[in-house]
């Protein structure tokens, strides 16, 4: 039985290069890589050599014959990207040419010069440590690592869902790296408070900034700062042990919650505030949040979408793994067939079928997650004591191809805590030009530009480069591109010398 991509994929793309037989796609060379929910294992080329289990930072890919219940689904959401057999909707339609033994070998280019070079990064999340493994592989090359937390890997530990123990395992790989004898990681430094940009820019022949986008979107409605109402930053950063987040009140004395928006996010907090606590004593979930959790009132989290399921920024892959641990409520009237409608590529038809059949189902007893389509937040209500009671929310219908338009009907949606998860938002670094309208630093190929060009020797990946999208894996090949950058300009002996060569750290500092 042919080996199954499953839920914590994050599409770093490891396993395309161990596969001897280049059945996994979309590859980076390919189109849809970048975009794709996960990456896909074909069926009927994988000769079952298991070479593809080890390359996998996540431990994301089963044989066939061992996937759990929970991860059943997955060989059929695998199968369906390359079966072109019935509507030709296929996502991979099979290329004969694609199943010779053509998988690339994953080969550093010996670099053009010689003499060291020393590379600055600050952050060490995903990014960081992504960009830190690309040029460590030439043996002329230190990293220094500057993180503001005690504790390395950015959102990997403090983003990554407590009962994600799969996703979060990708910390290994960047323990590993931070182990090489010429990476050096000094946590508890923040860039601009302990040491400045110039600083840094001084010591270092390159610097690449991969501070991530560390702020929530906000949202401008009445009463959004009333007690009562909190980031889906704050809420994950609480029951994920963030420092920032330690003493975070959350009150989950009422019986609803809403969660405004409806990507991953939204789902992992609904998840997690509607799991049974005991399940999630072997999980990371910090200690203060089980203990609030075991004594939660909380029977319902509403997920509230503003569109409707064609548009849900949740993927896939995620409802699949939601409706295996969870229990989700759909009105069926918000589910259009996925055979009527125009849009259609067959990832969302895939998720609206799924909806369907959840819409389908019979109301089960206990804890669960309503999905509300067509849905706009318009204000918070909040009681006599100033506390939010409840959303105010504007039915819509969607205009065009993805825009909404309101009906003029609205109703209060009742909540004691409501929970903005509306995305995430880079913060202008001092020193550091910045484009205000995307929360990103402008670059080309990762090297910052100003107005006059390209600044030498600074460069940007991750978050704070493309913006608050994509999994973990995309910043591998996003970082790779930053890297490509800064390589080609030590090369054409655009980075100038540096005064000290960075000191070494204990590496029992890492957590
Ligand atoms: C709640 C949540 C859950 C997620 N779950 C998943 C998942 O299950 N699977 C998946 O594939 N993807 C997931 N993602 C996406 C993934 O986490 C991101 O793609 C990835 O973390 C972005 O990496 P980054 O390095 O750009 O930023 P970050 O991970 O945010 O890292 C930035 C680092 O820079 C540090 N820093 C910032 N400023 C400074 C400074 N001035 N000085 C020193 N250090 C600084 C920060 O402390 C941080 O450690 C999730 C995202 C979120 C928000
Ligand atoms: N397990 C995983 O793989 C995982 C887990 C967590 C996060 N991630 C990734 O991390 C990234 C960030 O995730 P995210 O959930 O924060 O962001 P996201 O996917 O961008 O979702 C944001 C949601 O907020 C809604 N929204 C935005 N502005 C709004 C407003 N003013 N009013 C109401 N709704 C509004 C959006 O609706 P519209 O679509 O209508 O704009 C969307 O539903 C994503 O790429 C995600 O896939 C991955
Ligand atoms: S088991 Fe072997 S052939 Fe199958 S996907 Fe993995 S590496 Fe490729
Ligand atoms: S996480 Fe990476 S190695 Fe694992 S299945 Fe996904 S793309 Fe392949």
């Amino acid at each position: 039985m042919p080996h199954v991509v499953t839920q914590a994929c994050c599409g770093d793309a490891s396993c395309v290069y161990a596969c001897p037989v280049n059945c996994i796609h979309p590859t980076p060379e390919e189109p849809g890589f970048g975009t794709s929910e996960m990456l896909y294992i074909d069926p009927s080329t994988c000769v079952d050599c298991g070479a593809c289990v080890s390359a996998c930072p996540v431990g994301a890919i089963v044989p066939g014959h061992r996937l759990t219940d929970d991860q059943a689904p997955f060989a059929d959401l695998n199968a369906a990207q390359f079966d072109s057999t019935g509507d030709g909707a296929a996502s991979f339609p099979v290329d004969p040419a694609r199943r010779l033994p053509l998988a690339p070998i994953d080969k550093p280019r010996r670099l053009a010069v010689d003499g060291p070079l020393s590379v600055g990064i600050v952050g060490s999340g995903p990014s960081a440590m992504y960009a830190a493994d690309e040029l460590l592989r030439h043996p002329q090359v230190t990293v220094t690592v500057y993180e503001r937390l005690r504790r390395p890997f950015g959102l990997a530990r403090y983003g990554v869902a407590p009962d994600h123990l799969a996703t979060r395992s990708v910390m290994r790989l960047f323990d590993d790296i931070a182990r090489n004898p010429r990476c050096d990681i000094r946590l508890g430094t923040t860039i601009g408070r302990d040491l400045t940009l110039d600083d840094l820019r001084g010591r270092h022949q390159a610097v690449i900034w991969a501070g991530g986008a560390p702020t929530d979107r906000r949202l401008v409605i009445d009463n959004a700062s009333a007690p009562g109402v909190l980031s889906a930053t704050e809420l994950v950063g609480w029951y994920n042990d963030h420092p920032d987040h330690d003493n975070l009140q959350v009150d989950l004395s009422s019986s609803r919650a809403v969660v405004i928006g409806n990507g991953n996010v939204a789902l992992d907090v609904a998840r997690i505030l509607t799991a049974d606590p005991e399940g999630l004593t072997d999980t990371t979930i910090s200690r203060h949040a089980l203990r609030a959790l075991r004594t939660s009132a909380i029977e319902e989290v509403v997920v509230l979408g503003r569109r409707g399921p064609v548009h849900a920024a949740f993927t896939l892959p995620e409802l699949i793994g939601l409706d295996t641990n969870a229990n989700i409520v759909v009105d069926p009237a918000d589910v259009p067939d996925s055979g009527d409608t125009a849009v259609i590529d067959p990832t969302t038809s895939a998720k609206l079928d799924l909806l369907a059949e959840i819409a389908a189902r019979p109301a089960r007893p206990g804890r669960r997650i309503r999905f509300v389509f067509h849905r706009s937040p318009s204000a918070i209500s909040v009681d006599p004591g100033g506390h939010a009671d409840g959303v105010v929310v504007a039915h819509n219908v969607v205009s065009g191809t993805d825009g909404i338009e309101p009906t003029g009907v609205t109703e209060t949606i009742d909540a004691g805590l409501v929970l903005t998860s509306i995305g995430y938002r880079g913060v202008p670094v001092p020193g550091l030009p910045f484009d205000d309208t995307r929360g990103v630093i402008p670059h080309d190929a990762g090297r910052v530009l100003d107005h006059d060009g390209p600044i030498p020797g600074m460069y940007v990946t991750g978050w704070i480069k493309r913006g608050p999208s994509g999994f973990i894996g995309t910043n591998k090949t996003d970082s790779a591109e930053t890297v490509a950058a800064l390589l080609t300009d030590f090369e054409g002996g655009m980075l100038s010398g540096h005064e000290t060569p960075p000191r070494r750290r204990l590496l029992s500092r890492l957590g």
